[in-house]
């Protein structure tokens, strides 16, 4: 054997011929008890009878989210690709190309944008509330799907009839569902994909042809959008991307439920909310990001062959970064376990530490490019919770099962005696 391959062997494997049951089983947990166990920040493993290499830690980060380092191509399964980004997408795209594309999402995402988003959530939200205080209890997970599903479908430009309300939730709902799943779960997340995809293309289509009275704003931005040859995108990838603007948008009822999760938990939290000045706020919404889990890990694969931690990545080679593990990682965040804001007084975030929606530069590489929508949501979300409304949570099952992709509580946090204030 030569120096080179015994390099690319240098790094901690597991034993066994292939772990995806431990994947299954174990979830979020899967790379950082790994990582733990082996004392490393990598290990060798397989997946689905693959060979990977599983990253954790703000270092890995810093590596991975390098720019173009990795693709993203082929490098999830497609059961769950589909349902996350799909092809065509901003997501399978690199280098120029990718940047052309992203600027275009980017530019949806501004600040005046984000505060009109907010405002629609809240005014959304405030409606919804007479209708939940009219019943006994609600799902709050069910409700944050439909009241973000209007506020999102109204701020593309696209607002929905009241008949309508129903259908599309639902659907973007399970969208989110079946990403991390294998089976039933995922097979109804493909099946109401295909109705959502023949309606953000009907879309399109309407406001190329003139026949649309949207407004200027992101689905017309979409519509409109030409590639860096000049053509404007085919309805299909165009019908994707819409959907990858409202569909990770409707994903953060998770964290609408976490942030009334904590409140719970946390009372104390709910009565400084109320009295909170906007750096309070925000750090708030950075540890939910931080602390709950939401996207375990990201795939890539190598694009040009490079060396790190005496590991030869060649291209191609497929590797997991772990967001979740990253996020909780003691050797960065001290207690990682405790729901903490006040860590966020004296710590400053830096492009690879805090990871919920990706590492490195948005601009230049495959960070979220919603992240500042989703920190606008909670910020609402969690102020909303505290003063727009008096409510109860009975006993109910709110333990989060980290096998469970993407994590939820079992009840869906059922809310019982809701009053307007
Ligand atoms: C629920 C909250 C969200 C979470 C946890 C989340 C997380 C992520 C993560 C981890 C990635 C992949 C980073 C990578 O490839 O390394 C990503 C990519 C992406 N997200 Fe989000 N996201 C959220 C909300 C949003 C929102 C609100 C939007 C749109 C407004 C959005 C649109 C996208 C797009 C288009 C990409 C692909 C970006 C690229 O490849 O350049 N996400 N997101």
């Amino acid at each position: 054997m030569n120096g080179h391959r015994r390099n690319r062997s240098a790094i901690p494997r597991e034993r066994a011929p292939d772990s995806t049951l431990s994947l299954l089983s174990e979830g979020y947990a899967f790379i950082p008890n790994r990582c733990r166990r082996h004392g490393s920040e990598l290990f060798a493993a397989r997946l689905m009878l693959s060979p990977v290499v599983c990253l954790s830690g703000r270092e890995a980060a810093s590596r991975f989210y390098d720019h173009y380092r990795f693709t993203r191509r082929h490098a999830l399964p497609p059961t769950t690709f589909a349902l996350i980004q799909d092809h065509g997408s901003v997501m399978v795209m690199d280098g120029e190309a990718h940047r052309h594309r992203k600027a275009m999402f980017l530019s949806l995402v501004g600040e005046d944008a984000l505060r009109r988003f907010a405002d629609l959530f809240a005014e959304h939200w405030r409606r919804a509330v007479p209708r939940w205080a009219a019943r006994e209890s609600v799902v709050l997970l069910d409700e944050a799907h439909r009241v973000i599903t209007q506020a999102v479908c109204d701020w593309v430009g696209l607002p929905l009839a009241p008949d309508e309300v129903d259908a599309r939730t639902a659907e973007f709902a399970a969208m989110v569902d079946g990403t991390g799943a294998i089976g039933p779960r995922n097979w109804r997340g493909h099946l109401l994909r295909a109705r959502t995809e023949r309606w953000a293309r009907a879309r399109i289509e309407e406001i190329r042809s003139g026949r649309s009275d949207a407004p200027p704003g992101p689905a017309r931005t979409v519509a409109t959008h030409r590639d860096a040859e000049g053509r404007l995108l085919d309805g299909k990838t165009a019908g994707v991307e819409l959907i990858n603007l409202l569909r990770p948008t409707v994903a953060n009822a998770r964290y609408v439920v976490f942030a009334a999760m904590v409140l719970h938990e946390n009372p104390h939290w709910a009565e400084a909310l109320r009295a909170a000045d906007e750096d309070t706020r925000q750090r708030f919404a950075w540890e939910v990001r931080r602390a709950y889990p939401f996207i375990p890990f990201i795939g890539g694969r190598v694009r040009e062959p490079f060396e790190w931690r005496g590991h030869a990545f060649e291209t191609g080679d497929w590797a997991l970064m772990d967001l979740y593990g990253t996020n909780h990682d003691p050797g960065r965040w001290h207690a990682p376990e405790r729901f903490d804001p006040d860590r966020f007084r004296t710590e400053t975030i830096d492009p690879f530490d805090l990871i919920s929606h990706g590492g490195g530069s948005a601009t230049d590489g495959h960070r979220c490019p919603g992240e500042g929508l989703t920190q606008t949501l909670l910020v609402t979300a969690a102020h909303l919770l505290a003063t727009s409304m008096l409510y109860e949570l009975p006993p109910q099952d709110l333990t989060l099962d980290l096998a469970y992709i993407p994590a939820r509580p079992r009840s869906g946090c059922v809310l019982r005696g809701v009053r307007a204030v």
